[in-house]
């Protein structure tokens, strides 16, 4: 039996749960053979597995830890000794912590912004030319409805998700003559382990706008394919957004500092954006 002819090969970070694992579900159904990464190797197996069985894409499974310096480094060398080309780069993996910017151990900020940031960037940078020198190529950078305004009590989190947005838009118009794309989704709250591994609760607001991993995936996936520059899911998400930028920035800034003051577990249930 001939095999089918494949679409290309994508890289996703963060592939072992949420948004991540959803994308790569899409690919995989797309014809797109995975290079899935994230540190738990055994999910990224089982999931390299599943995807072969739905869908005969071939995995190759890179565990790595990106909140390390050298970790895009190192993903990168093992991508390039596996003989693989990267046609589709999404970055997704991503992380929060919430409390007071004093207070949160300065180890944990250096890691998310080494996460959210530098590997994003890096990442981008290494696979870019490549896809510039063949003449296709997409990024799916996921930032955040917390990239459209200050976060306090969630500061870091909200200013990574910021430069993940500037950095996408700015690189979307410098390929914009070329055949590769960028786009940055912009999720709002997403029912995802997201929030427990950032010691957060999901807020009330939450509760009436959170979506499904695998809706915001759809919406990202389709907003990457057609090449749009910003992908915001959801209507209350998009209407949060022109609310925001209809509202003077320093209210907005203490409207979201009162919603997120409560949003560490161990404080009481209020919130906004993931
Ligand atoms: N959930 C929301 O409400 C929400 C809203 C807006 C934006 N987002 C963004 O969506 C993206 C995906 O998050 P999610 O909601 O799907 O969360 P999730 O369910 O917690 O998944 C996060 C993924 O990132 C991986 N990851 C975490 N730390 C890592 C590290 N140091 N090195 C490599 N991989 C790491 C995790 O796998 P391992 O633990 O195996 O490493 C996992 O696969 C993030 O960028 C997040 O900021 C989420």
């Amino acid at each position: 039996m001939t095999e089918a002819p494949r679409a290309g090969t994508a890289l996703v970070t963060g592939a072992s749960a949420g948004i991540g694992r959803e994308l790569a579900l899409l690919l995989a159904r797309d014809g797109f053979d995975l290079i899935l990464t994230a540190r738990d190797g055994t999910r990224l197996h089982a999931l390299a597995a599943e995807l072969t069985e739905r869908s005969q894409a071939r995995s190759t499974v890179i565990p790595c830890d990106l909140s390390l310096p050298s970790g895009p480094r190192e993903l990168a060398a093992r991508v390039d000794d596996a003989g693989l080309a990267v046609d589709i780069l999404v970055n997704n993996a991503g992380m929060g912590a919430a409390g007071p910017f004093a207070e949160l151990p300065l180890e944990r900020q250096l890691s998310l912004l080494q996460l959210n940031m530098v590997s994003l960037t890096e990442l981008t940078r290494r696979f870019l030319p490549p896809m510039l020198q063949r003449g296709r190529g997409r990024i799916l950078n996921v930032a955040s409805t917390a990239a459209f305004q200050p976060g306090p009590y969630l500061a870091t989190y909200y200013a990574s998700k910021a430069y993940v947005l500037s950095l996408s838009e700015a690189l979307a118009e410098e390929v914009r003559e070329s055949a590769v794309t960028i786009t940055a989704l912009c999720p709002g709250p997403t029912r995802t382990e997201f929030f427990a591994r950032a010691e957060m609760r999901a807020s009330t607001l939450a509760q009436h706008t959170v979506m499904d991993a695998a809706a915001v995936a759809a919406a990202g996936y389709r907003g990457m394919m057609r090449g749009e520059r910003i992908v915001v899911p959801g209507v209350a998400n998009r209407a949060a957004g022109l609310l925001v930028r209809a509202t003077p920035r320093s209210l907005v800034t203490r409207v979201v500092a009162r919603l997120n003051r409560g949003r560490t577990s161990r404080g009481s249930d209020t919130s906004a954006a993931g």
